[in-house]
């Protein structure tokens, strides 16, 4: 989050970026020493005065029964209603991506995926546990306000981008009662946006496709469980958790914005994770501000340091977390694109 937090100072050098950030420290120490990981008043005032929120991964081994991060997190969207999850999985340079086909280097989908219901609701229970006749029951929530909206923002997207197709993926064959509420609601959706093409998929069948034919989708719509699974396939076909980004919205209230990665336990402290996933989150908070040229500025830096090889170990470089973070904040800097970009265009 500090290379992030760098490339925003640049940023905010720009005569026409009104960039104002105040840091606030929710991590694990905090909550080890005072038992608080967001109080009621913080919440309030995350929603009341802020226009974005960037927030760094969580995550603490100190912390096993994980509370800490789930309090911030899970908190922050059902508190917030941050209904849509919107995540990019868009190949930036194909040195980075598994995928050997050279449609692989045209992926580029937008996963909106539902981020208040559906098997996250936290609707069941267990009985009889630790015994054979031991039952689990985890319920599939589906409202229609729920389907409707996250579809709508999909549908929004796609008009407002200038995308042609909209897929949405469920699993009717097998989930009948979720995936008539999907499919009718989808139907009556599609209807208010005739220029844009509807199709409908299963799960099963989009987890191949991302595969076999990466460039054929565009934005994709789909329930709480089956996003976050094929938002993860996206990212690691797009080249790996360091450079997924996401942003979760209730659009034209609320904004957050976070790395689709974890707090990479396993290297922390080293100086090597990977900025540039935190890095594509400004991009997204720059273009959910009004300002898509600064963002794409900001993406095309990033770009650049993936041409040039310049990266941290995941993706088989031998830079550090800092490095590469001044790689992209000095490029931004030496942007003519940028700083010339005259204030009446
Ligand atoms: N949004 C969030 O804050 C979020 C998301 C996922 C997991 N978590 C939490 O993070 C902790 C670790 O979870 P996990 O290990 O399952 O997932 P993780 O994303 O932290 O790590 C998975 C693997 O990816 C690597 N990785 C992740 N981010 C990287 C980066 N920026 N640069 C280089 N490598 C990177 C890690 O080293 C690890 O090998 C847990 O406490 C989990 O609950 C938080």
């Amino acid at each position: 989050m500090g290379e992030a937090v760098r490339v925003l100072a640049v940023l905010a050098q720009h005569p026409e970026l009104e960039l104002e950030w105040d840091e606030w420290n929710l991590g694990a120490d905090r909550f080890l020493e005072t038992g608080v990981s967001i109080s009621d008043r913080e919440f309030q005032n995350l929603a009341d005065d802020y226009d974005a929120i960037l927030l760094g991964a969580l995550g603490d081994p100190r912390v096993p029964g994980n509370e800490h991060a789930r309090d911030i997190l899970l908190g922050l969207r059902f508190r917030l209603d941050l209904y849509v999850n919107y995540r990019p999985c868009k190949v930036r340079h194909p040195r980075y991506s598994p995928l050997r086909d050279p449609a692989g280097a045209a992926m580029d989908v937008r996963i909106f995926r539902e981020n208040t219901e559906g098997s996250y609701a936290g609707v069941g229970g267990a009985l009889r546990q630790g015994t054979p006749e031991e039952v689990a029951i985890q319920e599939d929530v589906n409202t229609y306000r729920g389907v409707e909206r996250i579809i709508r923002a999909a549908f929004g997207y796609a008009r407002r981008h200038d995308r042609r197709r909209v897929t949405m993926v469920d699993k009717a064959n097998a989930m009948a009662a979720s995936g008539a509420l999907w499919r009718r609601v989808f139907e009556e959706v599609a209807a208010d946006f005739a220029d844009i093409e509807a199709q409908a998929m299963y799960v099963d069948a989009m987890a191949m496709d991302l595969v076999r034919r990466p460039d054929h989708h565009q934005v994709v719509v789909t329930s709480n469980l089956f996003g976050d699974i094929l938002s993860d396939l996206g990212a690691v076909l797009a080249g790996g958790l360091g450079l997924a980004a996401s942003a979760n919205t209730h659009p034209g209230r609320h904004a957050l914005f976070e790395p689709v990665h974890g707090s990479a336990p396993d290297i922390a402290g080293q100086g090597t994770a990977n900025p540039m996933a935190a890095i594509l989150c400004v991009a997204l908070l720059l273009d959910h501000l009004g300002w898509p040229w600064a963002a794409g500025r900001l993406e095309a830096a990033v770009e650049a340091a993936l041409a040039d090889e310049v990266g941290t170990p995941d993706l088989g470089g031998d830079a550090g977390t800092v490095q590469v973070g001044r790689w992209i904040a000095d490029h931004l800097t030496d942007d003519r694109t940028l700083w010339e970009r005259q204030t009446d265009e």
